[in-house]
């Protein structure tokens, strides 16, 4: 807890320029979200679209990311330097924190139905709903369509690595990726 109080006040002070004398000795873990909620907001709807939403995510997937932002093998200014000074378990608290929140999103009107043709591709790992069975791949149900886009851009130029999805993401025209994505974002979630 020391440790993970002491990576938060750097984490503050390098990041977000706040006096270390403003620290409290309140838990670590709510203390870490703080920093995470300016961007990944606890209200979905103001959220930048091509940031990620993080509520109801996989545990085991939101791990695997923060531990690739740290190692530097998933490349992100923004991230990186954000979780540079997390240890393994304040990793392990936050991706706890933000897979046990409640995503509740209400439907789109879908008006543009090929993203649903083109999502034929995805179920057998992202599943029907758009939630997965395995807690190490993402759902997407809901997920930004910004940050969907743009992702799928990242895995196709290889900037994102996956071997998996670099090969599923090159199989589709930049169109299709972008009306996947509309897709997901469209589609209503409670959990
Ligand atoms: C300054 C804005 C900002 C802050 C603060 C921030 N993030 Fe992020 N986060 C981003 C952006 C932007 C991305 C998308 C990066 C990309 O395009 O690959 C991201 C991506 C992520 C991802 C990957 C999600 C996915 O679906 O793959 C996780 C996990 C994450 N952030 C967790 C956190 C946590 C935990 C904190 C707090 C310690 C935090 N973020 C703070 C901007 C931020
Ligand atoms: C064979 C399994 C498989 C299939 C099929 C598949 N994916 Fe994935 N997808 C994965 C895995 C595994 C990851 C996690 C990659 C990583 O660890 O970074 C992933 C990650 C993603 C991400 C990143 C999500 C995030 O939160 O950052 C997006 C977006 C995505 N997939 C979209 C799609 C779309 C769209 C399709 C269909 C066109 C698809 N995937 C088909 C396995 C699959």
């Amino acid at each position: 807890m020391k440790c993970a109080q002491r990576n938060w006040s750097l984490l503050l002070f390098s990041c977000l320029g706040i006096n270390l004398g403003l620290m409290g000795s309140a838990h670590a873990a709510p203390k870490l979200i703080e920093a995470c909620e300016a961007c990944h907001s606890t209200n979905m709807v103001s959220q930048v679209p091509s940031y990620p939403i993080l509520h109801g995510q996989k545990q085991g997937y939101l791990e695997k990311q923060l531990e690739a932002f740290r190692d530097g093998t998933r490349e992100n200014p923004m991230m990186a330097g954000l979780v540079q000074n997390l240890s393994d378990s304040d990793i392990t608290e936050l991706a706890q924190h933000y897979s046990q929140q409640t995503f509740v999103k209400e439907a789109k009107q879908a008006s543009d139905r090929r993203g649903a043709d083109v999502r034929a591709r995805c179920v057998s790992c992202h599943g029907l709903s758009g939630n997965t069975v395995n807690t190490e791949w993402p759902n997407l149900l809901g997920q930004n369509h910004d940050y969907i886009f743009n992702q799928l851009n990242k895995f196709a130029s290889g900037e994102r690595k996956s071997v998996i999805m670099e090969q599923i993401a090159n199989e589709l025209t930049l169109e299709q990726r972008k009306q996947v994505a509309l897709y997901y974002d469209q589609q209503g979630r409670t959990q």
